[in-house]
């Protein structure tokens, strides 16, 4: 059985992400969606809140699993019994990264190897950064994220302003 986890911070989860997910649950059996909750950095959404939303997302996906790990990926990797590591490429500023990371865990796990998938054009400028910028300052984040999701961007900022 051919088992992939892809790992992210999916904070939150966008198009460009749900479009690496479609493709690589379509070439694997089984599809792990890796949830990094790291605990020493503070993200818009929790660990939960993303797991929830990608599950929400990915519900007509029968081979595609979500679970959050924290610490190293190649020990979620080996915890999964999975061989593949995929991971979206937009641009060659992505692949300088991606390209230390996988050498080098390919040292520490050989039996790992890392699949890159070539963002869709439509989708090469999206980052969950750009979607939390525009979502901040109340923009139109339609084209960048499923409704359900932009139906919890806009709660959570509506409640920090409450809060402020
Ligand atoms: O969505 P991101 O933030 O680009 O994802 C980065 C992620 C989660 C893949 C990476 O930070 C990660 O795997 N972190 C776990 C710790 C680790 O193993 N780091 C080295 C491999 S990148």
């Amino acid at each position: 059985m051919r088992i992939a986890v892809y790992p992210g911070s999916f904070d939150p989860v966008t198009n460009g992400h749900i479009d690496i997910i479609k493709r690589a649950a379509s070439m694997v059996d089984h599809l792990i969606i890796g949830v990094l909750h790291n605990s020493s950095k503070t993200p818009l959404f929790s660990a939960e809140e993303r797991v929830n939303m990608l599950s929400e997302v990915c519900q007509e996906l029968p081979n595609v699993e979500i679970r959050a790990f924290d610490g190293l990926l190649v020990d979620f990797v080996v915890e999964c019994h999975a061989t593949i590591v995929v991971r979206g490429l937009r641009a060659v500023t992505d692949f300088e990264y991606e390209l230390q990371w996988a050498q080098s865990n390919r040292i520490v796990c050989p039996q790992m190897d890392t699949m890159f998938l070539v963002t869709n054009v439509q989708y090469s400028y999206l980052s969950s950064s750009v979607v939390r910028e525009y979502a901040a300052y109340q923009g139109d984040i339609s084209a960048f994220v499923p409704e359900s999701v932009a139906r919890r961007l806009r709660e959570k900022f509506d409640n920090r302003t409450l809060v402020q």
